[in-house]
């Protein structure tokens, strides 16, 4: 059994091998230069490496596990990691934009494909699902997170997990999942990655741990920690987080490791040095160490001294080895090194084309007046903008594996769509036109802005001339791929200047325009609402994004995609979320009228721009006769609530259906809604549906101010509608 075989294993290992399990170095110089003279190699042969990540093809892959399995003294395999986020070559829209789907058939699908593809390359572990939730959009990294709501983020959590994980990791095309980042990571002081995280442990249990438990509930087999502190220690030694409540209360199994460097960190966070934050981290229930080399470096010495105890890294050890046991590794450490699946299995026209499909639900309508879209192929369309002609931002932030040339653009997606139909001009318009300090950290990541060097004016004159011509302008415009994700914290959440600028002028022709905006978290639209009729939320919307892109503005596909974050109308609104509390002051008018000593400000509404849940479709749905089956419940009962959605416009088309619920008196203040419940329908026009959902006391518990799940008994109101907003309700008691 994985038992003895584990412990037997153990029991021959040096304590210098043992450490060398726990020690997770980048590739270095392997994925340049050859395996075989490395130093990491030379370590590997001398058993000091558990497990590499970030090294791509089955070839070099295959070249390094051997020198683990040939050359080693006990022939352990290496884990293989590497940050498959969203898709491997063939790319999924950005994680962000992937909850707007509220699809979790199809979230849990694009796992699978990464999954697969990526297995068939030589990867056995990925660092995905984040799940960290987030309400600030300054923060770069919250377009790699599912957005702000708990109960949506842990129904995606789950998915992603089975997605990866399949109910073997025996299997060859399913690999190791790690949940990241625990904990907390997606709320920094002020938006500042890394920044300082300080929370009511209530905070945590009710609204941002939730997604973690679920992805330990659904067999998570890796933990990544964070690089925050939580209540004063950094994640990566906060022994609270990762044993009271990661092992003892939440049961997890399986192995946690750090974040890139983090351990070494530990210092600059003044909680020592490399030796006793070592000691720090593995006391806190940490097993493998992401690049420090502390664990490999300093743990023996602490072993001697009694600081740690052989106990503890036997039992880190046994963590890691029963992973790469659970992973078939010991079977077969070449398993995932099939040259003809790497060959044949990865970014091939079904994964593709199935990434297309998912990328169109993640579209999010968030105007449309007089129905401008969907468009025509007819005329002149002048596809206008630095971000139409740009496939090296298609696939969005971290997508390592992807082959940015391979992605397709939007022009070049609207000109395979319109075929000889229509007549498509395209002038770039403007520079992303980031300022200065921008520009050199996107050149720091490698990545080109490929700035036009003609002027402002040269550039605006020669859109303007195609603008003229044309039927219909489509702006694409926003943000590039790198202006989000790690260490892209924005203080300013606008369009930048140029791109507004040019927007104006494309809108002073007096020809319809249709902005299509990608973006890596929610911005400040205020004056293209006001002033664009017509705004496609597209995000980054991976490999596919220009067909998917176009599927939609051509009408092939219904807009169907809903925020999962609030968009807010000020920068100084952050942070900003549906489910707040109600205060002791609240505004008693939803008019945007200022009132003195209530909570609200001087200078703008309390109102978001988009609130959560929102998206429109080309078509239109009511909801009417909503019902609840009782008006009083036990904690033994379940009540029915049901509404009727009709389709009432001229297309097909999907619906997300959201039920929230409100605790109106409890032992602890509790939010003015929260999300419980969702179902996406499809509807025929005309067509219209009963839409049930149940609603047990598991739906009404919450962490009380003893950190007990508990349902308190009283009134709660149930609301069911299109978005956050809705004021659609009934209400029921629970009795006891
Ligand atoms: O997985 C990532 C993490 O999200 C951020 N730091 C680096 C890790 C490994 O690449």
């Amino acid at each position: 059994s994985k038992e003895i075989f584990v412990s037997d294993l153990i029991s021959k290992m040096t304590l210098e091998e043992k450490l060398g399990q726990l020690n997770l170095p980048t590739s270095g110089d392997i994925t340049t230069g050859q395996a075989n003279s490395s130093d990491v190699a030379k370590n590997i042969e001398q058993g000091k490496v558990g497990g590499l990540f970030n090294i791509k093809s089955v070839q070099k892959i295959r070249e390094v596990q051997k020198i683990a399995v040939e050359k080693s003294r006990l022939k352990i395999p290496l884990l293989f990691g590497m940050d498959v986020i969203h898709g491997y070559e063939t790319t999924f829209p950005i994680p962000l934009a992937l909850s707007c789907t509220w699809d979790m058939n199809l979230i849990k699908r694009s796992a699978q494909i990464a999954a697969q593809e990526a297995s068939a390359d030589g990867i056995n572990w990925t660092f995905s699902p984040m799940v960290d939730i987030s309400r600030d959009p300054r923060w770069g990294r919250i377009s790699e997170g599912n957005g702000e709501d708990p109960f949506l983020g842990s129904q995606i959590a789950k998915a992603m997990v089975s997605g990866y994980q399949g109910d073997d990791l025996m299997k060859n095309n399913t690999i190791l999942s790690c949940v990241k980042h625990f904990a907390l990571y997606g709320a920094p002081e002020a938006g500042r990655e890394y920044n300082t995280v300080d929370m009511s442990r209530i905070r945590m249990y009710n609204e941002y741990f939730p997604p973690y438990k679920a992805a330990i509930d659904a067999g998570v087999g890796s933990v990544m920690a964070s690089f925050n502190e939580v209540d004063g220690i950094p994640a990566t030694c906060n022994k609270w987080l990762m044993t009271d409540v990661l092992r003892n209360q939440w049961n997890f199994k399986g192995f946690v490791v750090t974040d890139y460097t983090a351990i070494m960190e530990l210092s600059e966070h003044g909680m020592g040095d490399m030796q006793t934050s070592s000691v720090l981290a593995l006391n806190a229930g940490v097993e493998m160490d992401m690049v420090s080399n502390g664990f490999l470096s300093t743990l023996k010495k602490s072993v001697e001294e009694g600081k740690v105890t052989l106990q503890q890294i036997d039992n880190a050890v046994r963590l890691l080895l029963n992973a790469k046991y659970d992973l078939g590794l010991f079977n077969d450490p070449y398993k995932y090194c099939d040259e003809h699946r790497a060959k044949t299995e990865i970014f091939t026209n079904s994964n593709r084309s199935e990434a297309r499909k998912i990328a169109t639900q993640s579209l999010v309508l968030l105007k449309n007046d007089n129905q401008l879209l969907p468009l025509k192929k007819t005329g002149t369309i002048a596809v206008i903008g630095p971000l139409a002609d740009a496939k090296e931002n298609m696939a969005g932030t971290w997508s390592v594996a992807a082959k940015q040339e391979n992605s397709i653009a939007l022009l070049a997606g609207i000109k395979a769509e319109v075929g000889n139909s229509a007549k498509v001009l395209y002038a770039k318009g403007s520079n992303l036109d980031y300022d200065a300090m921008l520009e050199e950290k996107a050149t720091m990541f490698g990545k080109t802005l490929h700035r036009d060097n003609r002027t402002k004016e040269e550039l605006l004159s020669e859109a303007l001339k195609i603008a003229n011509q044309s039927d219909v302008i489509v702006a694409a415009l926003g943000e590039s791929a790198e202006f989000s994700g790690e260490c892209s914290s924005r203080t300013n959440l606008k369009i930048p200047q140029a791109q507004k600028d040019l927007l104006q002028a494309l809108l002073k022709t007096g020809k319809p325009v249709v902005l299509v905006l990608f973006n890596g978290r929610p911005l400040v639209l205020n004056d293209e609402n006001a002033t664009v009729p017509a705004i496609l939320d597209v995000w980054f919307a991976g490999s596919e994004a220009g067909y998917a892109i176009s599927d939609v503005l051509f009408g092939n596909v219904n807009p169907s995609g809903k925020l999962t974050t609030t968009f807010p109308r000020s920068v100084g609104q952050v942070p900003i979320y549906y489910a707040s509390k109600n205060t002791g002051r609240p505004l008693g008018n939803k008019d945007g009228k200022f009132e003195k000593f209530k909570t609200n400000y001087i200078d703008e509404i309390n109102e978001p721009l988009f609130p959560f849940g929102y998206g429109l479709s080309y078509t239109t749905f009511e909801y009417s006769n909503l019902k609840i089956s009782a008006t009083k419940m036990s904690k033994s009962e379940t009540l029915k609530v049901t509404v009727d959605v009709t389709n009432t416009g001229n297309l097909e088309g999907k619906e997300v259906v959201q039920l929230y619920i409100r605790d109106i008196v409890g032992t602890v203040t509790r939010p003015i809604k929260e999300l419980k419940g969702f179902q996406k329908i499809a509807l025929k026009k005309g067509e219209k549906q009963t839409v049930t959902f149940e609603i047990s006391v598991e739906d009404l518990k919450f962490y009380n101010s003893n950190l007990e799940f508990v349902a308190e008994p009283g009134k709660f109101e149930v609301f069911i509608g299109p978005n956050s907003d809705t004021s659609n309700k009934t209400e029921f008691e629970l009795v006891n």
